[in-house]
């Protein structure tokens, strides 16, 4: 059996007072119309539909080959808005999955009930509904004095004893496709001018046929964006039911309610995520591992038993046990080896520390390669950028960098070298050799001194 979603997105939602289609506001990270694709996958076979309208062009740049889209102008209504898709989809498919793509919270399982419902069903819709004491202006669900669905109704025009109904309209429907393609042309316009798809409802019961409602039990998962007040009310419960689910997986959170993670984000167990803590994009962190308080990561992979405390984190690969921070910034191509230990105000950008270096205090390193068990200096400088050009510094292994070390690159540091206290590099330094001074000269050969590790 072929079942495609219908996801309308052509409305403005004027409410949210924004230039960006409201669709592609981001919840947890995804933009709106990202989630409702998520919750389709498991119920239909088909790649869905997409109507736009307003943004037609971002959004239809943001789907690129995850949905097909069909432009509906003007807007007209719910109704109208599913009757573009007839022209495409008309004999393609046996089931229509329709939703309204601004309900983040709607999980696929509730949309694979809906479905179940249908199959059931010997009429042509079946309906997702809920029972809530405040109507928040969805539509009502009339019922017939036998139970069976008679009408959707939509606040604005209901009757005072319509209005008092609590069984509502959640806006996920899954029709059978023949019947729903030549009763959309049967809709009659509304007051407001435009076409109700909820008014097919009426039209199927008239024809004789069934109509079913699958009743949620959840009704958070029927919070719909309207307003930036709903976005962030759906962004604590988003928030929520992540933290949930990296909780049930062996992740401690001290306080999940400040413990700011993205969708697609992984933690292994025993990791301990401390409060005021955002994790973003495409992170990886292993196991084992304390990260916070007050620290952002984003598009990172961190190994095992790493310990992360107040810094900053972009773009950037830890192995394990690595010790970061206070007040640690590592920006794209930031590469930390094995027990590498990196200190407060330190910046690391395109560089590779490898296993056992330290560099405890106020330096930057950027475009450079230092060798195992190096250790830099206080106040450590690669000075890699001439104006025009960003230029390379290669650092042996067991090299000690006095504080205040000045690198001017391009420049190479050979194995086992010193620089003093204050000096200034702007020639290559072979091994095991003391340079000192600005600009730094050689003044003697060193006795290199091997580490029992
Ligand atoms: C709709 C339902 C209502 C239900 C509620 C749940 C109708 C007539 N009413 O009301 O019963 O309780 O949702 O949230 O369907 N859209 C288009 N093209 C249009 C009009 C709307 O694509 O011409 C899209 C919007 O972008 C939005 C969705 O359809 O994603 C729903 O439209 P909206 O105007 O928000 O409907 P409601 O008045 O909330
Ligand atoms: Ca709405």
């Amino acid at each position: 059996m072929k079942i495609t979603a219908i996801l309308l997105a052509a409305g403005q939602g004027t409410r949210m007072k924004s230039n960006l289609p409201k669709v592609l506001h981001p919840i947890a990270g995804r933009p709106l119309i990202w989630h409702a694709l998520e919750a389709i996958k498991q119920s239909t076979t088909e790649k869905p539909l997409v109507v736009v309208g307003h943004g037609a062009e971002e959004v239809t740049k943001f789907l690129g080959a995850t949905a097909q889209t069909v432009l509906q102008e003007p807007q007209l209504g719910t109704g109208h808005a599913v009757m573009q898709a007839e022209s495409l989809l008309k004999g393609n498919t046996d089931y229509v999955v329709v939703c309204y793509s601004d309900m983040p919270l709607l999980r696929g399982e509730t949309l694979v009930k809906l479905v179940e419902t249908q199959k059931a069903n010997t009429g042509p819709i079946s309906m997702l509904s809920v029972v809530a004491d405040d109507p928040r202006g969805f539509g009502r669900i009339v019922r017939k004095s036998d139970g069976t669905v008679a009408a959707i109704v939509e606040e604005h025009e209901a009757s005072e004893k319509q209005k008092q109904i609590k069984e509502l309209n959640v806006g996920g429907y899954c029709f059978e496709a023949e019947w729903l393609w030549q009763a959309l042309h049967r809709i009659p316009l509304s007051k407001k001018g435009e076409y109700y798809l909820t008014d097919t409802v009426e039209l199927a019961v008239r024809d004789g046929l069934s109509v079913q409602a699958a009743l949620m039990d959840d009704l958070e998962e029927t919070i719909g964006i309207n307003t930036r007040i709903h976005l962030a009310e759906v962004e604590t419960a988003m928030r929520r039911r992540i933290n949930q689910g990296h909780m049930l997986n062996g992740v401690t959170m001290m306080d999940p309610a400040s413990t700011y993670i993205e969708i697609g984000v992984t933690i292994g167990r025993d990791t301990v995520i401390m409060p005021n803590t955002y994790i973003h994009g495409e992170t990886e962190i292993g196991e084992g591992n304390l990260i916070g308080p007050n620290t952002i990561i984003r598009d990172s992979k961190i190994g095992n038993r790493c310990k992360v405390l107040a810094s900053v984190l972009e773009g950037a690969l830890l192995e394990d046990d690595v010790d970061m921070g206070p007040f640690a910034h590592l920006r794209k191509g930031a590469h930390l080896g094995n027990h590498v230990h990196m200190g407060n105000f330190g910046e690391v950008k395109d560089s590779y520390l490898s296993d056992g270096v330290k560099m405890g205090h106020f330096s930057y390193i950027g475009n450079a390669q230092i060798g195992t068990q190096t250790n830099i200096g206080a106040g450590t400088i690669t000075c890699n950028y001439d104006g025009e050009k960003k230029h390379p510094t290669v650092i042996g292994a067991d090299v000690f960098i006095g504080s205040d070390t000045m690198l001017v690159a391009p420049l190479k540091i050979g194995a086992g070298a010193h620089t003093g206290a204050g000096a200034v590099v702007t020639k290559d330094v072979p091994e095991d050799t003391l340079v000192v001074g600005m600009p730094a000269r050689a003044i003697k050969k060193l006795e290199r001194k091997t580490k029992e590790s």
